[in-house]
């Protein structure tokens, strides 16, 4: 029977690959030979999606047969090998990038955070004004006050210049930013300002898994970093980690444009310290004190002999609530195709590097129209490459998209330029929300509630970003031909100017 059982899952499988071959051959990555041919002005350019193969259809159905659902084997082994990847303490799974994001705030809320530490209503929250608004909603979500800082128009990244302004002795308590579009932030500067100020830091890292920064050692352990993320090596004078892996916590996004996907899906990472993994567990869980993962019982050993708040003394820790939590958990089958992904990850990231240079490359004649994007503390780009301060801090990239700004001398706008690319199926986005500042809830806020926000200067930079900026995407789904066909249809736009 078990024999049966097992020869009829193989076979439902093998059937399950084939499917998949026949039906999928769009998603598979950009440079394998099964894909069906790109046809110039017919077949769409995605700016970013999925990139799968039967491999992924098949652990998705395997999970699916074995019927668990909720967070199980896949989940676990997903999240010990997101964090050995990273070099960190732990991961959560969550069933998105925006709950990983609000579950980070939240956790640095609680009470079991030292008093001095913990974020409480209306304490202030630094953060970026361009970018994503589900980097911002949580502080707000929490009673807190973001504060928000411009943007250096070359990274897109939070302008390190403005921390100083933003910062309030005894309002303070934390940074949460995101490393733009796969271009690692100044984590230098925002780290030893946080050291300065006994700041939080989260990082939103849903945009640049796979991205890395360098920085001299002395410096790095004056910031408590002594070691490389493994299997990164940046030579004896330098430290060299994940992004993701530098602030308190992290978080990650799953969904389809991101470096990988589970459809939904997203990942608190832990970094400084494992009783934030407690309490974000919490957060997700229900706000339960408890922190047996689903279908186990007693993980604590003394399930019935807690006594916690005003409840009788043995109630069931199972149904102890130390946190006003959420349930934003994934599904195991998520988890499943999350693994399968993570093995690509490698050529993924070096997929997006070159896409990135390709269209540097093919574009370069047109610096007069455009601003292209530098990594941050890279100082120019040539045909041999970024420039740098070899003695200084190094980024590099692991692209979410190519960001351009269209020069206010060129003849046409960034709209006019989405507008054409549209027309022609060439996937772009906006830089996001833009200046979040100009949106809808954020106008109607400070019209309502004009204490709940401040702003730390000038927002320049996010105006700039958001009224020049467009980007392309790098991921790894696209091809050559796809690439030479954004290219060739860019400079005929340029030209017909
Ligand atoms: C920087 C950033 N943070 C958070 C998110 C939210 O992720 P999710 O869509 O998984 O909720 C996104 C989404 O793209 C993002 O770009």
């Amino acid at each position: 029977m078990t024999q049966n059982i097992e020869q009829l899952k193989a076979q439902i499988l093998e059937l399950t690959r084939e499917y998949s071959r026949q039906v999928h051959g769009m998603n598979r990555p950009g440079n394998d030979a099964d894909r069906p041919p790109f046809i110039a002005g017919k077949s769409p350019v995605a700016y970013a999606g999925r990139v799968f193969t039967e491999d992924e259809v098949e652990a998705a159905v395997s999970s699916t047969l074995d019927f668990w659902l909720t967070l199980g084997k896949e989940g676990a082994a997903f999240e010990a090998e997101l964090a050995s990847l990273l070099g960190i303490k732990a991961t959560l799974l969550v069933n998105s990038g925006s709950s990983a994001n609000l579950i980070a705030l939240s956790t640095l809320t609680s009470p079991l955070i030292d008093a001095n530490r913990r974020l409480r209503t209306g304490d202030e929250v630094i953060t970026c004004a361009a970018g994503f608004p589900t980097t911002v909603a949580p502080i707000i979500q929490n009673g807190c006050i973001p504060v928000f800082v411009d943007s250096d128009v070359h990274t897109g990244n939070i302008n390190v210049e403005q921390l100083e302004s933003a910062f309030t002795e005894g309002q303070t308590k934390a940074i949460m930013i995101a490393h733009t579009l796969g271009n690692p932030f100044d984590l230098a500067t925002v780290l030893q300002f946080c050291k300065k100020h006994h700041l939080w830091l989260i990082e939103d890292n849903c945009d640049a898994l796979g991205c890395t920064y360098t920085m001299p050692k002395q410096l790095a352990n004056d910031l408590g970093f002594t070691k490389n993320s493994p299997g990164l090596d940046a030579g004896e004078d330098f430290i060299i980690r994940y992004t993701g892996s530098w602030g308190d916590i992290s978080t990650q996004s799953f969904y389809p444009p991101h470096h990988l996907t589970m459809g939904e899906g997203g990942a608190v990472n832990i970094v400084s310290s494992m009783k934030l993994k407690r309490i974000a567990e919490s957060f997700r869980d229900w706000g339960r004190d408890c922190w047996c993962p689903s279908g186990k019982d007693n993980t604590c050993g003394k399930r019935f002999d807690w006594q916690l708040g005003e409840l009788p003394d043995g109630y069931d820790h199972k149904y102890i609530y130390s946190h006003l939590g959420y349930n934003l958990k994934p599904l195991d089958i998520q988890a499943a195709i999350g693994r399968v992904q993570l093995k690509r990850l490698p050529e993924f990231i070096n997929t997006r590097k070159q896409n990135w240079e390709y269209l540097r490359r093919g574009l370069a004649n047109l610096e007069e129209f455009f601003d292209f994007s530098l990594p941050t503390h890279a100082t120019s780009w040539s045909l041999s490459g970024f420039t740098w301060d070899e003695s200084a801090c190094q980024t590099d990239c692991s692209w979410f998209g190519f960001l351009l700004l269209v020069k206010p001398t060129s003849p046409f706008t960034n709209s006019l330029l989405a507008r054409h690319l549209d027309n022609l199926k060439i996937g772009n986005r906006m830089l996001f929300g833009g200046n979040l500042l100009k949106q809808p809830v954020m106008v109607q806020l400070k019209q309502e509630s004009p204490d709940k926000i401040k702003i730390a200067g000038e927002m320049t930079g996010a105006d700039i970003l958001m009224n020049q900026g467009l980007f392309l995407g790098t991921y790894p789904g696209l091809t050559q031909a796809m690439l030479d066909y954004e290219i060739e249809q860019i400079q005929q736009f340029v030209k017909s100017y």
